[in-house]
């Protein structure tokens, strides 16, 4: 539901610029599996992250509808120096998706956690009082890239921050597991989404 409003709203952007299932692909595999790793970490609301999982990389949304043309050179960009996109984002413009994102939820009004998340998703070490959350949407965005669920626009694995595994103590047996399990709930929620 949430995605079919989100979409209706970011209809028109065109095709050769980002595939919009994919996209949403992507979002659902940070969703779920953001769901499924809040189980490992106390005092985290599992259907915060599933949000935040959902929505992190919806001001790349933005970009792409209001100006597809400067959109189009800071994707390729990275295609070509494999550099992250909210760094080449930050080079050309002065700002990022993950910032666009953080304005459009606070305009929503959507709660401060959500929005902080949201912002430092590239940057966990920056979040204030959410760093767990903020670090398992980073975690996941990485992991969803290295499992080729979907993509946003980055032209790889996103780079991740070492101290992200401080936060979030998953063994790599656990995280084997999880995999295996995020993929089939991924394949059910696409199946019911497309
Ligand atoms: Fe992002
Ligand atoms: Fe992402």
């Amino acid at each position: 539901m949430l995605a079919a409003i989100v979409t209706s709203k970011f209809q028109g952007i065109p095709r050769d610029l980002i595939n919009m299932e994919t996209f949403w692909m992507h979002s659902i595999g940070c969703g779920i599996a953001a769901r499924r790793i809040a189980k490992h970490v106390p005092g985290v609301e599992a259907e915060k992250v599933y949000l935040g999982g959902m929505l992190h990389d919806i001001g790349s949304l933005i970009f792409f509808k209001e100006s597809p043309e400067t959109a189009k050179k800071i994707l390729m960009c990275c295609k070509e120096t494999g550099e992250n996109l909210f760094k080449v984002e930050k080079e050309v413009l002065g700002y990022d998706h993950a910032e666009v994102g953080a304005l459009l939820l606070t305009e929503w009004k959507l709660s401060d956690k959500l929005v902080e998340m949201i912002k430092y998703h590239h940057q966990p070490g920056s979040a204030g009082d959410c760093m767990e959350e903020t670090c398992i949407i980073a975690l996941v965005d990485a992991m969803v890239y290295e499992m080729k669920i979907g993509i946003s626009g980055e032209p790889g694995v996103p780079e991740l921050d070492p101290r992200v595994w401080e936060m979030i103590p998953i063994s790599d047996e656990e995280m084997k597991t999880l995999q295996e399990e995020i993929t089939a709930q991924v394949d059910d929620t696409v199946r019911m989404f497309f």
